[in-house]
This record gives C-alpha cells, structure tokens and sequence, in this order.
C-alpha cells in the first residue's frame, strides 16, 4: 500500500536530553502545528530533523532517539553542529528568510553556507530515497529544503512529489538578487505540484520562472523536457474543531481545574471589568512587527490618554534562532521598548504590557485566546499566520476582535477583522479605538462569517485539496507522456 511522506526540517517534536533521559516537547510554527493535524489522522512517516546535534547525542543513546522519535511516527535525518550552522541559522535563517520576507538589508550571501545547504538537502533527499517505495507520495516542505524535489527526482523519476511554501514567495524584483536563483528554482521544478499560500506569491514564483529560466508557462502549468509541473495556491488552514472544542472545555473548567495564568487574568478582570485586554501570539521573529507594535501602542497612549488604566497589552513572544544577530538583537530592543513604555505608563494599579518570553503549553494559549478581548497582530510580513484564524476559532460566543496586518497571507481571506498597515500608526491607532468600541453585534456578525469560513477551509480541507490536486497532476502528466 501506497503511504505518505512528509519531509520537512522541522518535525512535530523536539528532542531534548538531560541525563541521558530524554523528552519530546511539541515544536512551534505554522509549518508544524498544520502538519501535526495531518500527520495525526493518516498513515504517513514523516522525515525531519529532531532539533539535537549528533555532537549532543550521548554514546549509545541514537536507538532511543529513534524509539522515541517513532512514537510520533517520525524518523530522523541526523544533522552535526556544522551542518545546523550551514544550513538551519546559516542558508536557510540568514538568507533565504530575511530575502522572502523582503529584509534585503539582513540578508546574508555566503558561499561556504550555500554549499552547506546543498550538502543538507542531499542528505534530506538520501532519507527520503532509503525509506520511499516507487507509488508512495512524497509531499516536501518548506524553504529549508527546495533541492529537494528535483535530487529525489533525479534518482526516482516516476515517484509523485509534492512541495508546499510556508513562507512568502518575494517578487522577482526580490528574488533575482539571490546568486543562486536559478539553481533554487529548478531545486523545487523537480516536484510535480508547487503550492503557496496565496495567488500572489503563486504569480512571483511563475514571473521568477518565466524570467530566469525563460521556461514557457501556460497558465499555471511550467512546461519543462517532456514534464508538466502544476502551480498553485492553496491557502493553509488550521485544526478548526481543535481549538473550538478546547474553548468549549475552557468554559466549562471549575475554579480548581484552571490554570495560574487563568487565574491571574480573571482577578484582573474582576478587578477592572472595563479594561481591555490586548492580546499579541509570536514567535520572536523580526517579520513579525512586534517592536514597531510596541513603538504603536506607545503612540495610541499618548494619542488617547483617557485609555491609560483601560487597556492591557499581553505579549507572548515565543523564542526562536537565537543564536542569528538579529534575533538577538530584536530581542534587546523588545526588552528595552517594553521596560521603556511600562516605565513611562505605569501606575500603582496597573502596569500596560505584560510581556512573556517562553514557549507555553496548549491549555495556556487557549487561556490567553479565550481570555483576550482584542488580537493585534501586526507582522511586517507574513506567509500566512495562523495565529490570527486561532484567536477566531476559540471565540465561542463569538465576541472579540482581531486587527491583522494586511501584509500577513491569511489577511486574504480574513476581510472582516480589521486590517492595518503595520507602518501606520494613525491607522492602528484607530483601528485600537474602533477595537475597543466595537458594539457586541458587530463583533458577533463580523467572528461568525469568519468562523463559518475557518470551520470549513480547514487544515484537513487543505491537505485533502492539495493531494488531490498532486494526484490529477501525476496522472495528467501519465497521459500527457503516452501521447
Ligand atoms: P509562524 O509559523 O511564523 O511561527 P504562525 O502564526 O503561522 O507563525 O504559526 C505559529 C504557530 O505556533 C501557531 O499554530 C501557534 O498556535 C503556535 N504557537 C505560537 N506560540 C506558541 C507557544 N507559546 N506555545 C506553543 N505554540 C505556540
Ligand atoms: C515558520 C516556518 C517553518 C518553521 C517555523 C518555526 O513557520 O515556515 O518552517 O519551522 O517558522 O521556526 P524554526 O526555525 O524554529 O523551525
């Protein structure tokens, strides 16, 4: 019987050791999350890296690596300290990131990491090719790895590969300043069906095709030797019955069954009823605007003096490639800004952001998306951000608000949250008012068509659309050949 591969570096755990034990820990991004869901209801192996350095393996210990990694029905490509450099906070983090989120200024063009990066791939695909059978479905993910459709291919020529883009495909404008462009686009001209989250990124991806490799394009259809390779755009989803159903639980948990956090956040709402609170989901990422977010919630207390002691921004920035300057950076300058404006703003009874900076279990995210008035999500730059359709999903009496920046992919499909250009502040300033304002029946009409929406176009839905569409193409493609 035929099975499913997933390939992606990031696999649904991390591993970590301590004294020899080891333990698994869900990892963060939309990447993961959306898989998870996929990967959990089916039959698929899914191949990745499991977040430890061979050089951090302890003697002996690879076998239960390898039992513990199958629990989750994955496999591990092992990656060294040099490799994880090259590739992961080399390539992939320092180039191929900033680029396709139009931080031209951060992006870095290093041979020796390039090399590296094509080194990585190659063992990627050699996983893949030890483990696939000829009818299995090979579906890669992500700009870690865009050789590797065409280095499977190369050694499988009739195998079905599929990739999906997680993060924005830039404008050729962007693109073509890459020194190894064409060698990544005809990396990822070996799968049989290329996805995007959104139309846009769809049409950049063809133009740097059409322009590069002056390949004929016909539609969405690349024509190439005697292969049709299909483009389309398949916006992601998320687990829509997940997060409403852990919402329907939250309600229903007695005192003693809720979280600290919980707790915390219902005697303040006890204490001030009228008070907002604002409620801000990301990783610790550039792309995701949280300084300029910060530097607008400082302009819109000063702008609105009267909210002071009425609004509460809680910021859960989740850390990520700490070990890339400009994370860390980002980092100090976020300490700073929130250090700054709670100087500046505070009073005896209240203290304007509260600021997180860890990664928190399922129950509390559910607490802080329950819990929240208003979502304010302002990335600068976003392939889709499922953050924004979470907050949605878990608002079962349907009230709250999300201000979502108009840069983030999934602003396509979300019109009735209130979209802002995460540059302007007049904008998000009022955009806040309108937030905080907003009757009940307007926030109730505008959550139910974005449920409505969700519950339907969600992740399974996403998955299910892009097999079919990789299993027409494959058979398109048989046709198109016996011609
Ligand atoms: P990105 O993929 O760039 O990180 P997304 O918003 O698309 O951005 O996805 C983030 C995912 O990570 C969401 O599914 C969210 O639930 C999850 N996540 C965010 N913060 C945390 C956290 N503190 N703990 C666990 N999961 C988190
Ligand atoms: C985004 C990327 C994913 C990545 C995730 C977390 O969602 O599209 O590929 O896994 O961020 O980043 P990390 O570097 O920790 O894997």
């Amino acid at each position: 019987m035929s099975k499913t591969i997933i390939i992606s570096n990031r696999l649904p755990v991390q591993l970590q050791i301590d004294n020899r034990k080891i333990t698994a820990t869900p990892s963060v991004g939309g990447l993961a999350t959306g898989m998870k869901s996929v990967h959990s209801g089916g039959d698929s192996l899914w191949i990745g890296w499991s977040g430890l350095t061979d050089e951090e393996i302890p003697n002996g210990l690879a076998p239960e690596i390898d039992k513990a990694l199958a629990k989750h029905g994955s496999s591990k490509v092992s990656l060294t300290t040099a490799e994880v450099d090259g590739f992961y906070y080399g390539f992939s983090n320092r180039t191929i990131w900033p680029l396709f989120h139009y931080f031209l200024e951060y992006a870095e063009f290093e041979l020796e990491s390039w090399n590296i990066y094509k080194a990585v791939n190659q063992k990627f695909a050699d996983a893949i090719l030890e483990k696939a059978e000829d009818d299995d479905i090979i579906w890669v993910h992500d700009y870690q790895l865009m050789l590797v459709p065409q280095m499977v291919r190369k050694q499988r020529p009739n195998v079905s590969i599929g990739f999906f883009l997680h993060i924005p495909f830039p404008s050729y404008e962007i693109f073509r300043t890459l020194p190894w462009r064409k060698e990544v686009l005809e990396g990822l001209l070996g799968a049989d069906l290329i996805g995007f989250h959104t139309y846009d990124y769809e049409r950049h991806f063809l133009s740097s095709v059409r322009r590069l490799l002056r390949l004929e394009v016909s539609f969405n259809d690349i024509h190439l030797d005697d292969r049709v390779i299909k483009v389309d755009s398949f916006p992601m989803g998320i687990d829509y019955k997940k997060f409403s159903d852990a919402a329907k639980k939250h309600h229903e948990n007695k005192e003693v069954d809720k979280s600290e956090l919980q707790k915390r956040l219902d005697m303040h709402k006890k204490n001030q009823p009228n008070a907002k609170f604002l409620l801000s989901i990301d990783r610790l990422d550039y792309s995701k605007g949280i300084a300029k977010r910060l530097k607008a919630f400082e302009y819109f207390l000063n702008e609105n003096p009267q909210y002071k002691e009425k609004v509460r921004l809680i910021i859960l920035a989740v850390p990520s490639r700490s070990n890339v300057p400009q994370y860390q950076l980002l980092k100090k300058e976020i300490d700073e800004l929130v250090g700054r404006i709670n100087g500046e703003f505070s009073t005896v009874s209240w203290t304007p952001i509260w600021y997180f900076y860890r990664s928190m279990p399922f129950e509390n995210l559910i607490d802080l998306y329950t819990s929240c008035d208003i979502a304010w999500l302002t990335p600068i730059r976003d392939g889709m951000n499922l953050v924004a359709k979470e907050y949605i999903a878990t608002r079962t009496d349907k009230t709250g608000v999300l201000i979502l920046s108009e840069m983030a992919g999934s602003a396509n499909e979300m019109n009735e949250s209130l979209l802002i250009n995460p540059n302007n502040f007049e904008e998000i300033s009022e955009a806040l008012l309108q937030a905080i304002n907003m009757p009940k029946e307007e926030q109730q009409a505008r959550n139910g068509i974005l449920q409505k929406r969700l519950e339907r176009y969600n992740v399974e839905k996403w998955a299910n659309d892009f097999m079919t569409s990789l299993l027409e193409q494959k058979q398109n493609e048989k046709q198109h050949k016996s011609r």
